[in-house]
């Protein structure tokens, strides 16, 4: 509490609250630049839908309060003050947690609102595809929106070779958490605090999944109009980046957030291996499924679903059995990514194709795309590996080279640098 006033999200005590009625202005301000775009598709503006006046763990009692420490105005990073409408004590009662209410910016004057616990500090005009590409991201996650336990496993393949470990102790943003199926996952690796952001409705999934945990917190943002100082040790990003309308941009914008010394770990689609998929798929999402009603859409989604399963838990299964069998067939398109796939159940089949065929925004990225990232932000250690054969994963760090830390992977970066 600063002054009497509360400041964040999740407050300790509300006694001497002083509700302040701030002047209504839009979130966006007058700082924020609009991204450059990186498809010249992309260029009519549009309102961002308003959201809707819709343990594992140890209890660490004022965890939640941290939030605030971090938390700042996305337009001008001047500090909040928070005024709670109405607010209840968490699941372990030490603590409040403001339910509805708003934060206002000390400096601007911007006011956010925080509806059914969450910060909403995204900006409410967004270009017309980045608009279509969050409301289909919205629907998806709030229908699939269920923890599997097959999520872990594929997290940790996606941000390898970071480790669980990483997280011990460390303040860890999931950057576009979707449902925070991964925000769930690594709060229980022991982070101080994880923050899972998400441009979309997704975050009323990732609330519901994540709010019973201390250490987790989801505000709704924009990966490049952060709302934090920048003081993350860990920063992931799954499947995210190539859905922003300049995907260097948002790499940037996080690596920009990284304390000296801190870590991101990020996987992309990749454009080596994925010939088919831009010949084929991209015309038809691009011109078809992503205009559709996501109603009908998540409907016909069923159809490649029910078609691609009993090929995958029979061929592909078989295949993935036999990696010796697999090597002979090693010309197969997308072979390794169909025999993963052949461990899913159909509804997870049916959330991948929806995943797929739903977002007017989808880059694929070359290597040397990815590369160039590593490179511009000034990451140290930096590494790209070719994932599946369809994608890349790419991790680095901010701050020195220590000797005899540079990676095999990291040479071919190092002689591009030199
Ligand atoms: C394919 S989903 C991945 C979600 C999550 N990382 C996961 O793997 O479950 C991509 C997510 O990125 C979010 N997203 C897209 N653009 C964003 C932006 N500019 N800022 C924050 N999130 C964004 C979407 O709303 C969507 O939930």
């Amino acid at each position: 509490m600063r002054g009497g006033v509360i400041v964040g999200v999740s407050c300790t005590a509300v006694t001497g609250t002083v509700f302040v009625p701030a002047p209504q202005r839009p979130a966006g301000g007058t700082a924020y630049k609009e991204p450059s775009f990186h498809s010249s598709t992309l260029s009519v503006l549009a309102a961002l839908d308003a959201p809707e006046a819709a343990s594992r763990y140890t209890r660490r009692p004022d965890l939640k309060t941290s939030l605030l420490e971090w938390l700042v105005c996305p337009a001008c990073k001047h500090e909040l003050r928070c005024t709670p409408d109405e607010q209840r004590a968490t699941q372990s009662g030490s603590e409040v947690e403001v339910l509805e209410g708003r934060l206002t910016c000390n400096g601007c004057e911007a006011t956010y609102p925080i509806l059914r616990g969450i910060p909403r500090m995204a900006p409410r005009i967004l270009l017309t595809e980045q608009k279509r590409t969050a409301n289909a991201f919205g629907y998806e996650w709030q229908h699939f929106d269920s923890v599997q336990d097959t999520h872990e496993r594929q997290f940790l393949e996606w941000i390898d070779p970071l480790q669980p470990a990483a997280f011990k102790g460390k303040v860890a943003l999931d950057a576009g958490c979707g449902m925070g199926r991964h925000t769930y996952v690594t709060s229980g690796y022991g982070a101080t605090a994880l923050i899972g952001i998400d441009l979309s409705e997704a975050v009323e999934a990732a609330y519901r999944n994540t709010s019973h945990l201390p250490n987790a917190h989801i505000v709704q943002a924009d990966i490049n109009r952060l709302p934090f100082r920048s003081p993350f040790d860990l920063i992931y990003s799954v499947g995210v980046l190539h859905h922003l309308p300049d995907p260097a941009q948002g790499f940037a914008s996080l690596t920009g957030h990284l304390r000296e010394g801190g870590r991101i770990a990020a996987w992309v689609y990749g454009a080596e291996g994925n010939f088919l998929v831009a010949r084929i798929l991209t015309p038809i999402r691009e011109t078809l499924t992503s205009r559709l009603p996501l109603k009908a859409l998540h409907a016909l989604s069923w159809i490649p679903a029910a078609i691609a399963y009993p090929f995958l838990k029979t061929v592909f299964a078989a295949l993935n059995r036999r990696p010796n069998l697999q090597r002979r067939v090693a010309a197969v398109p997308y072979l390794e990514y169909l025999c993963y796939l052949s461990d899913f159940g159909l509804n997870q089949l049916h959330s991948i194709v929806f995943d797929h065929l739903a977002p007017s925004i989808s880059f694929y990225l070359t290597r040397r795309d990815v590369e160039g990232w590593l490179t511009r932000t000034g990451l140290v250690q930096g590494a790209v590996h070719w994932h599946k054969r369809y994608s890349w994963r790419l991790q680095g760090k901010r701050g020195q080279v220590n000797p005899g830390e540079t990676t095999e992977a990291e040479k071919p970066l190092a002689a591009a640098r030199s």
